[in-house]
């Protein structure tokens, strides 16, 4: 990891303009998942950590429009670049970063460049049809399904298949390891957005709903509520709530084990991404890392 931290910052410098450096020295790194999943795949191959570092940029620069596009005040605990420098300058950041990353992709076997280009389509797609649910209160499972699929799964996917193509592993059966670690993954996220504390996530509890996002636990709370409930959790939707409606949610979630079964749907990804990939215990533990973690 410590060589993917080194090649970022190179290609940071290489962009050769100290205002961008500056503001992307104060982005937090985050977990670095995607990196983390290419140099566990292809450990052995000398580009990897240039891929790592590739996807970690097309990464950043989707969380840097994404929080323009979510008027998001906070990032990882700290204030959001859109926060604190405008939207203009974060959306530009983002685009330095994602046009550097692909200049770079250039350099790869183009089954490789192409699967991560057209992921980047995809979580485009994804972050579009994720503005376009949020305007009213969504049931759809299936269509938030595909969306997260989308906005999410799409660039671990293609980390995976990538992976797997630098080192002649089966990338059928990678790809599919990563969609399912993908989509677990931000089950997960949709899950602590509503039972880890303000502080762990280093942004307000019950944030997506707030923002419009009727996530899988709230599509599944949904489908067990009476009519007046159901009225009354509409009536919540994409407002900032009060500590009354909050206690309301997180009540009826414990009531009818909605966290339970959301956890179960994730677990159940993570069995189909297991049985692609076997008995490979370095990926295994990737998958027990994103399930267990608190933030
Ligand atoms: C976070 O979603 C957003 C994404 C994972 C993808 C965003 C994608 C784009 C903005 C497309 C543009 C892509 C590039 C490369 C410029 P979230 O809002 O649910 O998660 P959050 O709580 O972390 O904000
Ligand atoms: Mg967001």
């Amino acid at each position: 990891m410590e060589t993917v931290e080194t090649i970022i910052a190179r290609l940071i410098d290489e962009v050769d303009y100290p205002h961008a450096t500056e503001l992307f020295q104060k982005l937090s790194g985050g977990k670095r998942l995607r990196a983390r999943l290419i140099l566990t795949i292809a450990p052995s191959d000398p580009s990897a950590p240039l891929l790592g570092a590739i996807v970690e940029l097309i990464h950043a620069a989707s969380l840097l429009h994404d929080d323009v596009i979510d008027e998001a005040q906070l990032r990882r605990g700290t204030p959001s670049v859109n926060a604190t420098e405008g939207s203009k300058t974060a959306i530009m950041l983002g685009d330095i970063l994602y046009s550097k990353a692909f200049s770079e992709l250039t350099s790869f076997d183009p089954r490789i460049s192409r699967a991560v280009a057209e992921s980047v389509t995809r979580l485009s797609i994804g972050e579009m049809m994720d503005v376009g649910m949020a305007a009213s209160f969504n049931t759809d499972r299936a269509l938030y399904l595909k969306m997260l699929y989308l906005k999410t799964a799409t660039l671990i996917e293609a980390c995976a298949y990538s992976a797997a193509v630098l080192v002649g592993k089966d990338h059928e059966a990678h790809a599919t390891y990563g969609k399912n670690l993908g989509l677990a993954f931000q089950i997960v996220d949709d899950i602590l957005d509503i039972t880890a504390d303000e502080a762990t996530l280093g942004k307000p509890s019950l944030n997506d709903f707030s923002e419009g996002k009727v996530t899988l636990p709230y599509i599944d709370l949904y489908e067990r509520l009476d009519e007046n409930e159901k009225q009354r959790l509409i009536s919540n939707h994409a407002k900032v709530l009060d500590e009354n409606e909050k206690k309301w949610i997180r009540s009826k979630m414990d009531e009818f084990k909605i966290i339970e079964s959301s956890y179960a749907h994730a677990s159940a990804l993570c069995e189909e991404a297991i049985g692609a990939i076997g008995d490979d215990i370095a990926l295994r533990s990737i998958i027990e890392t994103v399930i267990k973690r608190s933030h």
